[in-house]
């Protein structure tokens, strides 16, 4: 079992449903699960996602400025009285500055619902299936200054169906998410996962399981 003491102390921000927020709760409750979400922040008061926190015991905040400054401001205050050391954006909606960004270099996580780099941005799964690719997924990857860009940690792709919608495409990209996200979480906390020339190196054991999640179709 993973010494409590030592489990680094996450915070995940968000401004929605929190699906992804629940994953890494479920996924941190495990005894031998390195993380532990410490605090949940959220840019919106009435996200669905905060219901998971108080579910689960966890401290939240509602930090709901609408000037950028102030609203990382507030971030930064919790964080720092909350003692975090790496932050999870889950659905967050707000574009971070790049001094914040920069301030968590290496430490500061996003998921993004395509295979990055393509599709950037919103809407992914009805772009991708108008751009008519065989694979889609999710990537999970340390934030950069540019939006949806950064090294790689973790992709989980699928096989586009025929009939396919975006609705249909979405569900289970977002199933994807729910697995790819505590896994890379789980590879930056127990110091598996590194940084070298903008590329991510995860040391110890690689199944292709823990780069490629393909389910079957
Ligand atoms: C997910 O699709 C995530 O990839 C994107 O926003 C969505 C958040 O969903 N960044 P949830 O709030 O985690 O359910």
């Amino acid at each position: 079992m993973a010494d409590l003491a030592a489990r680094r102390r996450v915070a995940v921000l968000i401004s929605g449903r929190g699906s992804n927020l629940r994953a890494l709760i479920e996924h941190c409750a495990a005894a031998d699960a390195s993380a532990e979400i410490a605090l949940v922040v959220s840019d919106q008061p009435n996200a669905p996602g905060l219901e998971h926190a108080r579910a689960a015991g966890i401290r939240f905040e509602i930090v709901d400025q609408s000037r950028r400054i102030e609203l990382e401001r507030y971030i930064k205050k919790s964080i720092q009285a909350s003692d975090i050391e790496i932050i999870c954006l889950a659905g967050f909606m707000r574009v971070l500055s790049a001094d914040f960004v920069e301030a968590w270099r290496d430490r500061l996580l996003n998921i993004h619902p395509s295979l990055l780099p393509a599709f950037r941005g919103l809407d992914t799964h009805r772009r991708a299936l108008e751009a008519g690719v065989r694979f889609h997924g999710c990537t999970v990857h340390f934030v950069r200054a540019e939006v949806d860009a950064g090294p790689i940690i973790v992709q989980g792709v699928l096989a586009v169906r025929p009939n396919d919608t975006p609705e249909t495409l979405g569900a289970r990209v977002l199933a994807l998410e729910h697995r790819c996200y505590p896994q890379a979480l789980e590879a930056v906390t127990s110091g598996r996962a590194r940084v070298v020339n903008e590329r991510v190196l995860i040391d110890g054991a690689m199944t292709p399981e823990t780069v490629l999640l393909n389910p079957a179709p």
